[in-house]
């Protein structure tokens, strides 16, 4: 049993930094830190994504500056996002070998050996309608989906991909891109999947960056409803089931109960997604003198971790990464 006041006295170990900094109980590492980057058609570039202060675009021939930065402050991973040529109703350009992540794959592989390289494995960025997966009238079709998320990841792994991320939430694709990895000689590639993903207004600053905005509707009928907890370990269970050897929860900030209760159901890494408008509301407020960006930085991305989360992706990687490292 503890004892009373005043011979506990908490405070006692909060008196200094010294003190303060051997027991802390939560440290992020560089390398449990994930950059989010995005590749664009085209040589020479390096667009603002206007609203992500700080955030740009890459071009193939420059995407390797960006991630060799990160690998310079410790970060061991990067996951792509492609901005394709041309779009249509089915995402053609997703699986096409001469696609935009797909040559990032190859310049990051040869320009950065020791990188971990992750890809989203989606059809919003490709279709022309923005929406996850190919559609019947206005409806998102889950099983003619799953052959073409398949391709994609096949497409990826052939480019090098040492992880396939599917963050489209169509029913079973877990499951038909393990199929379609190991009909295609790739057993060993892991798959990361956004298991919990929830339709999130956060996800904004996203869309105008990876050009993926949806033409009509919304994600509502396939990524998850906010309100529900429960149903987050429903799609961790199913997407265990089918084969994933990583989960995310995504939004994180706004799920930390549900990050915990994800990583108390189950013994994978778990990863958390600090998305786009998380990220845009810290730099927003930090610009505008409102917060100290770097405290609340790191204050969120310890929460995280303290939450449950082995990686965290965020497009702070690489200045979170450089305060890390001698933390
Ligand atoms: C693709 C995808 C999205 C994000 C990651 N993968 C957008 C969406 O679902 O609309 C969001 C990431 C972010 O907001 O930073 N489906």
């Amino acid at each position: 049993m503890p004892g009373e006041f005043p011979t506990v006295r908490p405070r006692r170990l909060r008196a200094t930094e010294r003190l303060r900094n051997i027991v802390r109980e939560t440290r992020v590492h560089p390398a449990s830190l994930m950059l989010p980057l995005f590749v664009v058609p085209g040589t020479g570039k390096a667009e603002e994504v206007s609203s992500m202060p700080g955030v740009k675009r890459w071009s193939v021939d420059r995407v390797s500056e960006e991630a060799g930065r990160a690998y310079d402050a410790g970060v061991r991973s990067v996951i792509l996002f492609g901005i394709p040529e041309s779009k249509d109703a089915s995402g053609t350009q997703a699986w096409s070998d001469e696609g935009i992540v797909q040559k990032a794959l190859a310049a990051l592989r040869k320009d950065l050996p020791d990188l971990t390289l992750v890809t989203d494995v989606c059809l919003c960025e490709y279709t022309d309608h923005g929406h996850c997966g190919v559609l019947r009238g206005e409806e998102v079709q889950n099983d003619p989906t799953l052959e073409l998320l398949a391709r994609e990841a096949v497409s990826h792994a052939r480019a090098g991909a040492d992880v396939v991320a599917p963050s489209d939430m169509m029913d079973g694709r877990v499951g038909a891109i393990r199929r379609g990895l190991d009909g295609a000689g790739f057993e060993e590639v892991p798959i990361l999947s956004y298991a919990v993903k929830y339709a999130s207004g956060f996800y904004g600053p996203f869309r105008d960056a990876a050009e993926s905005a949806p033409s009509f509707g919304d994600r509502r009928s396939y990524q998850m409803d906010p309100a529900n907890g429960r149903e987050a370990l429903r799609e961790l269970e199913q997407d265990l089931v089918e084969g994933a050897d990583m989960v995310m929860v995504k939004p994180a900030l706004p799920n930390l109960d549900v990050l915990a209760s994800v990583r108390a159901a189950c013994n994978v890494p778990v990863a958390a997604y600090q998305v786009s408008g998380e990220y845009a509301m810290i730099k927003a407020a930090g610009e505008r003198g409102m917060i100290e960006e770097e405290r609340v930085v790191d204050e969120t991305l310890t929460a995280i971790r303290r939450a449950g989360a082995d990686l965290i992706l965020t497009y702070f990687a690489e200045s979170a990464a450089r305060r890390a490292a001698w933390s």
